[in-house]
């Protein structure tokens, strides 16, 4: 084959068949939320703003914050319920990956603290990926390469941000927007056509300052410069051009890879930063309403867990089903953003 044949052939393995290819199956997903509602109009009372405000421009009603519990408690606990919906057991599984900015402690990484709390082997593999909001794409494709490579069998990769501990509650353009929570799903190394068909991974360094969080540690005796406040700081009205046309490329992107058409796509799970970034990408891709899972709502924006608990609400609601073609789509600090095609 020459050309654009074999191009055409090498970007279609998702129609194309390949049953005896190993892949990641997606065979369990969990989520897990802390119990404390902060609404809009708890807001009002913190900072000058408004319910309407607030839910006009983002889509925002209410998050959930964490009042004790850090991100390898909330972690852990939504891994337990994607292991529980896999049948598996924390002994099967050989590998963690966490999608965290918010980790515990500096070290050990949040992987290890939920390898720890749930009793996985020792001896497993456990790490964490700092990819803001794109974190849990870039966990699932780090987990589906060691899959793929036949590295790993089992393994388990979370979302999971506390938000709540780097905002800083005073600034009403960036408090309004972030929630607390954990996702996780369970990915087992088949043969066949199920499974996640393809990932891509992304980042910009030169725009980080659209979007950060210095970190928390302490100033060295040593250091020449300032110490800097450890708050979240963004630019939100250049990012969010930034991330309408960088998630619509990154859609093309896989689709295009996949040889997949907007009526191929039967669920769109995007990061849930926006419910007008979210409804600018549906229009791109024609897709109706009902084919577009979001809770920004309830959840506010819950960094890397947005994506990996929209998938959990979506099955447990019966939303997915075998054969399914989902489309999984993300965006944040880095600046980082990445896409990925499952065949459900
Ligand atoms: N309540 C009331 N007024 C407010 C609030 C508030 N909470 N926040 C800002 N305003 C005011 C501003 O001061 C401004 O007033 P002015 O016109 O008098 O100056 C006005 O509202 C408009 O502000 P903008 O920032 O232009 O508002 P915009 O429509 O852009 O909405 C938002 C802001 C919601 C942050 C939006 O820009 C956005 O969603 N950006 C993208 C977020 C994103 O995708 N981030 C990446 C993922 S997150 C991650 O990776 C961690």
């Amino acid at each position: 084959m020459k050309g654009s044949a074999a191009r055409m052939a090498a970007r279609r393995p998702a129609l194309m068949g390949h049953e005896h290819m190993l892949r990641s199956r997606l065979a369990g997903t969990g989520s897990y939320l802390p119990e404390k509602v902060l609404t809009n109009h708890d807001l009002e009372r913190m900072v000058d703003t408004s319910d309407a405000w607030i839910f006009a421009r983002t889509g925002i009603r209410e998050r959930r914050v964490s009042v004790d519990e850090t991100s390898s408690e909330m972690g852990a606990k939504a891994a337990k319920n994607a292991l529980k919906a896999a049948g598996l057991h924390p002994r099967d599984i050989d590998l963690v990956v966490v999608g965290t900015v918010t980790p515990d402690m500096a070290f050990p990484s949040t992987a290890c603290f939920i390898q720890s709390r749930l009793g996985i082997r020792p001896g497993a593999a456990a790490f964490d990926v700092s990819a803001a909001c794109s974190g849990f794409l870039y966990a699932l494709d780090a987990a589906d390469k060691y899959i793929r490579s036949g590295s790993a069998h089992n393994a388990l990769v979370i979302g999971v941000d506390r938000f709540s501990k780097i905002i800083d509650w005073k600034d009403r353009s960036t408090c309004v927007l972030f929630g607390d929570g954990a996702g996780a799903v369970v990915l087992k190394a088949e043969k066949g056509r199920h499974g996640i068909l393809s990932t891509r991974i992304h980042s910009d360094g030169r725009r980080w300052e659209m979007l950060y969080a210095p970190n928390t540690c302490q100033p060295s005796p040593f250091e020449a410069s300032e110490p800097v406040l450890p708050y979240l700081r963004m630019q939100g009205n250049e990012t969010f051009k930034i991330a309408v046309r960088t998630m619509g490329g990154a859609i093309a992107e896989v689709m295009e890879e996949n040889g997949l058409k907007p009526e191929d796509i039967t669920c769109l799970v995007p990061h849930q930063a926006n419910l007008r970034i979210i409804e600018a990408i549906r229009e791109r891709l024609k897709l109706s309403p009902d084919k577009v899972v979001t809770n920004l709502e309830k959840y506010g924006n819950t960094s890397a867990a947005s994506i990996p608990i929209a998938l959990d609400e979506a099955v447990r609601e019966g939303r997915i089903k075998a054969n399914d073609i989902i489309l999984f789509v993300a965006f944040g600090g880095g600046l980082t953003w990445a896409s990925s095609v499952v065949r459900w």
